[in-house]
């Protein structure tokens, strides 16, 4: 009986195995193609006046993007700040799923960006149970764009799922701008990437 029970949960974790690679070869072909239209180099031509550019980055990823973006556009930047310093764990997964679904969103720091300064304000985050990161709930909570052209932008594994539907009734008064969104794609990458991004910001 014992002998039946271990090679089922032995075959189980072959097909969970196989499943997983299967899954992660498509999305390394999906993110070829996609980037492969990225190829080309392209001069930054966008005049979007003054920017302002917001995001949430627990590992870095979001930041990376949110950084080129600043750098074309010569913008202000804000990193929204949690009181916690999330760490990483297993449980951290289950902890975010269960404050999603009871709409519990972390307290920040620091003191709030007036978007008013600014003609076009870029928010980004990253994508967390196929929504908004907590934190950008908590910061989109505190601010009325009041009319501002406002561009979202997040990061994630491969499924962005509703961040851009949670974010357009989640953001106050927001004029919105076209929004990109960015797979977590290795190095070889960095070039089709930042051309991605040159191509966004010239057709805003
Ligand atoms: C709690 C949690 C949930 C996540 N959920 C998703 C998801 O639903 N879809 C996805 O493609 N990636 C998901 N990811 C991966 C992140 O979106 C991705 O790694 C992102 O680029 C991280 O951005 P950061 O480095 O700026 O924090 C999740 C990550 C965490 C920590």
């Amino acid at each position: 009986m014992i002998k039946k029970i271990l090679i089922a949960l032995l075959i189980l974790a072959v097909l969970g195995g196989i499943m997983a690679l299967a899954h992660h070869v498509r999305v390394a072909q999906r993110n070829k193609k996609e980037l492969a239209n990225f190829a080309q180099e392209t001069p930054y031509t966008a005049k979007l006046g003054k920017v302002l550019i917001i995001y949430y980055s627990w590992t870095g990823h979001t930041q990376d993007i949110a950084e080129q973006i600043a750098t074309l556009t010569r913008a202000d930047i804000y990193r929204i700040q949690t009181q916690e310093e999330f760490k990483s764990s297993p449980a951290f997964y289950a902890r975010i799923k269960n404050e999603l679904n009871n709409k519990i969103y972390p307290a920040l720091v620091g003191n709030l960006p007036d978007v008013n300064n600014y003609d076009v304000v870029f928010v980004g985050a990253p994508v967390w149970w196929y929504t908004m990161a907590t934190p950008l709930y908590s910061f989109l909570g505190q601010v009325d764009f009041k009319g501002k052209k406002v561009i979202p932008f997040s990061t994630q594994g491969s499924n962005p799922g509703t961040f851009l539907e949670d974010f357009n009734a989640t953001a106050k008064n927001a004029q919105m701008g076209n929004y990109a969104n960015f797979n977590n794609v290795g190095p070889e990458y960095n070039k089709a990437v930042h051309n991605k991004i040159v191509h966004w910001l010239n057709n805003l």
